[in-house]
């Protein structure tokens, strides 16, 4: 191969190494994050340098912080993230989970996580439930108590409890830190240009100006 071929190739692996990448695997039984140590103070949480393992208890590895539904938000969710910051025993172990609680009629507004597949158990309560695919399929339906629905990684999806009794849904992912954006945050409560959004979205300056303040 020439030279610029073999460039050409390596850029290629080196892209579908990028695009193909996910948590990266353990290389020990755990790591609880060493918050006294001062590479902490600057480290991302993923790279936060270990305790030392004889240091470790069984109640790292128990999660007590969701038995109750955390607070509500005017869309009537609670969502309580659980990620290495609030529980170290599932650092590096390249999963995380939510706990979140739907009042009759709440919603949990269209969003997405870029960096992970989410499985959604209803563990009470009638949701309706979905997700849309970069065709703009929508995959949506009721899903019952006891029933579970995939959302896979970085497509948008929502939740509605359409039941009489509030809802309850545990969701679990595969990375620990499966980042989240709200499309309506993310659109209309992010600075971007107002002419920009008047002509994508062919709303007037007042329209736009309503959005950002229920978004921004
Ligand atoms: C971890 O702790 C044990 C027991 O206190 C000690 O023997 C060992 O040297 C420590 N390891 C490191 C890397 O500090
Ligand atoms: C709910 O709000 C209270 C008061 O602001 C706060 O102390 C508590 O940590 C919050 N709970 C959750 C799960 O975020």
């Amino acid at each position: 191969m020439s030279s610029t071929l073999t460039l050409l190739f390596v850029n290629f692996i080196l892209l579908c190494a990028t695009t193909l990448a996910s948590d990266p695997d353990p290389i020990q039984d755990y790591c609880l994050p060493n918050l006294k140590s001062s590479a902490s103070r600057t480290a991302h949480l993923t790279i936060i340098p270990c305790k030392n393992s004889s240091e470790a208890t069984t109640d790292d590895f128990v999660f007590s912080g969701m038995k109750v539904p955390g607070n509500f938000t005017d869309t009537g969710l609670a969502a309580i993230s659980v990620n290495p910051t609030i529980f170290p025993g599932i650092n590096t172990l390249g999963m995380s989970f939510v706990r979140a609680d739907l009042k009759v009629g709440g919603i949990n507004p269209p969003h997405f996580h870029p960096r992970a597949t989410e499985i959604a158990y209803i563990v009470q309560g009638s949701v309706y439930s979905g997700f849309v695919d970069s065709t703009n399929r929508v995959f949506a339906r009721v899903v019952e108590q006891g029933e579970v629905m995939v959302f896979p990684r970085g497509l948008v999806h929502f939740l509605m409890n359409v039941g009489k009794k509030p809802a309850t849904v545990f969701g679990s992912f595969n990375s620990q830190n499966p980042g989240m954006q709200k499309i309506p945050a993310a659109i209309f409560g992010s600075g971007i240009n107002d002419k920009l959004l008047e002509k994508a979205f062919g709303l007037s300056p007042k329209q736009i100006a309503l959005m950002r303040r229920r978004f921004g």
